[in-house]
């Protein structure tokens, strides 16, 4: 609702100005750092600037204007160049927790993105590895984010882009090959084939031609040999049910899993405009595009001929935004590759394409497990499989501690375990690299998931089996500050969440439920709810009810469950 008032008073005023002096000026309104000074302030200079008359006169017509439209403002004032007012809080805080009872799941759905279509391309792990705690974050993100951009009205379309294609295969393949045991490998894929892979890249220190040995495999696999084509469809097979399954437990869809694979066939035209244009250059027998003096050069095509990991986004960049008419796309995918999406941009650039501008690369930092990198290639493996399922084991134990009659405890172990990992991660700023400790991110207390469900759950059986009229509330009530604050907050849903959306990150949804709920918390421990006066009942319900609409749909929106029990 502020954010509501501060739009009318900025459309009001610019329209003041134009009806009065023929001037289009941009009026900002925000929030002063100093809550004392007001809820809303407005820096004049722009008016000055533009009328170039004095300032003292400019505030002052400035507050005239304010005080003829018809807005809930109480009170108003100036300091220095900044109008300063107070909205009428009885007035919007009716308003504003009437809006998120009645639209409950809508509530905070906005319009920005109606009509426009995001590509996002996320999660894209690769096959033939074990699916890591490094996928994690591109997942987590990715998903959220679709979620975000669906409630601000984007369409969206989403790609797990496996990396089921390139020289990583040619590797696998000829460890398979060479120390391979097919009976160990049906009996436990993923772990065996990593084995593989890990051995390959030992061996290979002492043995540098093994390396020319994979990519002559892979170039086999590119010139689609039967026998190398069936290992690796088995390969990727096996490999994206290992994958599945976390899907299936963070309750993750795509709407496409067509990975680098899926282009093979569509690269030689990309790589034929290329040529077309004059932008490929032999270099040592391969082809590259040079870029600039502030980027290294793209290699295209290798000396035999194979593709590249850069061919292939090319080649998909444009295959997608033919398909998918794509207003932007977003790749999220960690900060080790932003080099790659410069790049890629670049490459759209020179070819004359225009829309470089909407690709986005959603960069993210690494997972430390004490302080190192979780990578495949040495073997320290952190599976995320593994990671949930302590996740929800540890969750368990603390529920069989808290609640031992809980039914359902499995369903909800698993949710609030989710919810620890997921809230771990998306409660930082996507591009920080994050260490995180699982045994307090699934406490209940903390900056945590489960303590933002478990502030959902205790507003739940606040609230269970209470009829009240959200209508018949004491509306002055709002003028203490702990009611007020969590109206406000409430109302600052929808701009919370347009704010994630145009940056990309989740962590501004996360961050500002933390303080809802720790708002709500401090209301908690300073009201007895279930007063006996009905309209104060009636008020404290409601306002409880709004809370839980904002905290429910705030969570789904990061991909976490609410509960109603825990
Ligand atoms: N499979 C890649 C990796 O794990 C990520 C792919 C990201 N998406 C893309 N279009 N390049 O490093």
């Amino acid at each position: 609702m502020i954010d509501t008032i501060k739009r009318e008073i900025k459309n009001n005023l610019e329209k003041y100005y134009k009806d009065k002096y023929n001037v289009d000026l941009q009026i900002v309104v925000e929030e002063p750092k100093k809550k004392e000074l007001g809820d809303i302030s407005i820096p004049m200079f722009v008016v000055v600037k533009t009328l170039r008359k004095p300032m003292p006169e400019i505030v002052n017509e400035g507050l005239e204007a304010l005080k003829s439209f018809d807005l809930p403002i109480s009170d108003l004032g100036a300091v220095g160049a900044f109008i300063n007012l107070f909205v009428d809080k009885s007035k919007i805080s009716k308003n504003i927790i009437k809006m998120a009872i009645e639209n409950d799941s809508n509530y905070g759905k906005s319009e920005v993105g109606l009509g426009k279509n995001v590509t996002l391309d996320y999660s894209s792990p690769n096959i033939a590895k074990s699916f890591s705690i490094g996928h994690l974050r591109s997942t987590m993100i990715g998903n959220s984010l679709k979620l975000i951009l669906e409630k601000c009205g984007y369409n969206t379309y989403s790609i797990n882009y496996l990396g089921d294609w390139g020289t990583q295969f040619g590797k696998m393949i000829v460890a398979y090959k060479l120390w391979g045991d097919l009976d160990k490998i049906k009996a436990d894929p993923i772990n065996e084939l990593t084995a593989l892979y890990v051995r390959f890249h030992k061996e290979a220190v002492d043995k540098p031609e093994l390396e020319d040995e994979a990519r002559e495999a892979f170039r086999k696999m590119e010139l689609k040999d039967p026998e190398y084509l069936d290992l690796w469809k088995w390969i990727r097979e096996e490999s994206l049910k290992e994958s599945q399954q976390i899907y299936d437990l963070l309750d993750i869809k795509f709407d496409s899993f067509n990975g680098e694979a899926f282009y093979n066939d569509k690269m030689d035209p990309v790589v034929e405009e290329l040529e077309a244009k004059g932008l490929l250059v032999e270099d040592d027998g391969a082809k590259i595009v040079n870029l600039g003096d502030d980027m290294p050069p793209a290699l295209i095509k290798r000396s035999d001929g194979g593709s590249l990991y850069i061919t292939r986004d090319l080649a998909a960049v444009f295959y997608r935004k033919k398909e998918y008419k794509f207003d932007k796309i977003l790749y999220v995918v960690g900060n080790e590759q932003k080099l790659h999406f410069e790049q890629l941009k670049r490459l759209i650039t020179k070819m004359g394409y225009d829309f470089a501008d909407q690709v986005n690369h959603v960069n993210f930092g690494l997972y430390l497990t004490n302080g190192k990198k979780a990578s495949t290639r040495s073997g320290n493996v952190v599976k995320l499989y593994d990671v949930l399922m302590t996740a929800i084991n540890l969750a368990k134990a603390q529920i069989e501690e808290k609640n031992p009659n809980l039914a359902n405890k499995e369903e909800i172990a698993k949710n609030v375990g989710i919810a620890a990992i997921v809230f771990a991660d998306l409660k930082n700023f996507r591009g920080l690299d994050i260490e995180f400790n699982i045994n307090d991110a699934v406490k209940f207390e903390g900056q945590t998931g489960p303590y933002l469900q478990y502030t959902g759950v205790r507003i739940a059986s606040i609230l269970r089996g209470k009829e009240f009229d959200y209508n018949n509330i004491n509306t002055d009530l709002f003028e203490k500050p702990h009611y007020f604050e969590l109206a406000k907050l409430v109302s600052d849903f929808r701009a919370t969440i347009e704010r994630a959306a145009n940056e990309f990150a989740p962590s501004v949804i996360a961050k500002y439920l933390l303080t809802l709920a720790s708002s709500f918390n401090k209301f908690y421990s300073l009201e007895k709810i279930n007063v006996e006066d009905e309209v104060t009942r009636n008020t404290n319900f409601a306002l409880a009810k709004a809370v839980r609409v904002v905290l429910n749909e705030g969570l789904r929106l990061l991909g976490i469950k609410y509960l109603e029990e825990m």
